[in-house]
């Protein structure tokens, strides 16, 4: 039996994969999931035959947000006291690549959660949108920062201010998703891709993941300085000499994360 009340996970092929699982709300985040998914996405990541993490949720939901009915009658003493959806920040400090396999809503926390995670693929049948507006409150799990960096500031703003919903063709011109593909492959594909990075170096792959956040967080003079540095600490691990080893007698490297 799971551990879990509120998401499924399962490992395999070097990947953990969580999947929310409050089908009637439509896998509203509410406290519960949270702490569970940070807690078996932290399990994952000190896991180290794990390489990868795929977060998934039902073809009608990935998520349609923080759970309202939970959140309704908060005071704003509570939520600045209990520090409400500070634990999802723990997704963005895991060193594991993690994937969204994202079809139907995700929409608010749900569109938040997509975006917390390092590649986004998306089902036919995926929507997003911010629409904490038409509650009368704003997002509040990087939404304003992480859409407007994604896909620029005239349409972060036309999402969030209107709160209207955006489906997938749109979202992938904006840039916002990786890959589309059939709905009923989303899952399959998200774990594909997960098994090909687990079959690299992951400390290449946790330093890569390093290297492209540094993009969102400082300037170019000081990303690609940064992005230098850790280039260079490559050389100081087996799997280099082992990658560029591999190349040049032709045959597949054998990378030991070290
Ligand atoms: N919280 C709690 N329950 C939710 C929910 C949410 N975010 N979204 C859906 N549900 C529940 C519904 O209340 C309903 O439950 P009951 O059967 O008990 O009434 C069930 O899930 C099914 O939902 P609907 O009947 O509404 O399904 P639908 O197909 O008619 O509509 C939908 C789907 C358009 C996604 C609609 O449910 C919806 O608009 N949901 C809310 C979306 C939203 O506003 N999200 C933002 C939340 S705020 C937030 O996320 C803050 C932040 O920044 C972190």
């Amino acid at each position: 039996m799971s551990e879990y009340e509120t998401i499924i996970t399962e490992s395999a092929d070097g990947i953990g994969v969580i999947t929310l699982n409050r089908p009637k709300a439509l896998n509203a985040l509410n406290t519960t999931l949270m702490n569970e998914v940070v807690a078996a996405a932290e399990q994952f990541d000190a896991d180290p035959d794990i390489g990868a993490i795929v977060i998934t949720g039902s073809e009608r939901a990935f998520a349609a947000g923080a759970d309202i009915k939970e959140m309704s009658d908060k005071t704003f003493s509570e939520v600045v006291s209990e520090s409400f959806f500070g634990a999802w920040d723990n997704l963005s400090r895991l060193r594991t690549p993690t994937i969204a396999a994202v079809t139907g809503y995700a929409l608010g926390g749900g569109c938040e959660l997509a975006m917390l995670c390092d590649i986004l693929i998306a089902g036919d049948n995926a929507v997003f949108g911010q629409p904490e507006i038409n509650l009368g409150v704003i997002p509040g799990i990087g939404g304003s920062q992480r859409l407007t960096r994604a896909i620029g500031k005239a349409k972060a703003m036309d999402l969030i201010l209107t709160g209207r919903q955006m489906k997938v063709d749109e979202a992938e011109r904006a840039g916002l998703v990786s890959r589309v593909v059939p709905a009923a492959e989303c899952l399959a594909t998200a774990k594909e891709v997960a098994v090909t990075i687990a079959g690299k170096s992951s400390i290449a792959a946790g330093l890569a993941k390093d290297a492209v956040n540094r993009a969102f967080e400082t300037t170019l003079t000081e990303g690609v300085r940064a992005e230098r540095g850790l280039f260079y600490s490559t050389f100081a691990t087996d799997d280099q000499t082992e990658g560029m080893a591999a190349f040049v007698a032709k045959r597949e490297p054998d990378f030991r994360n070290r």
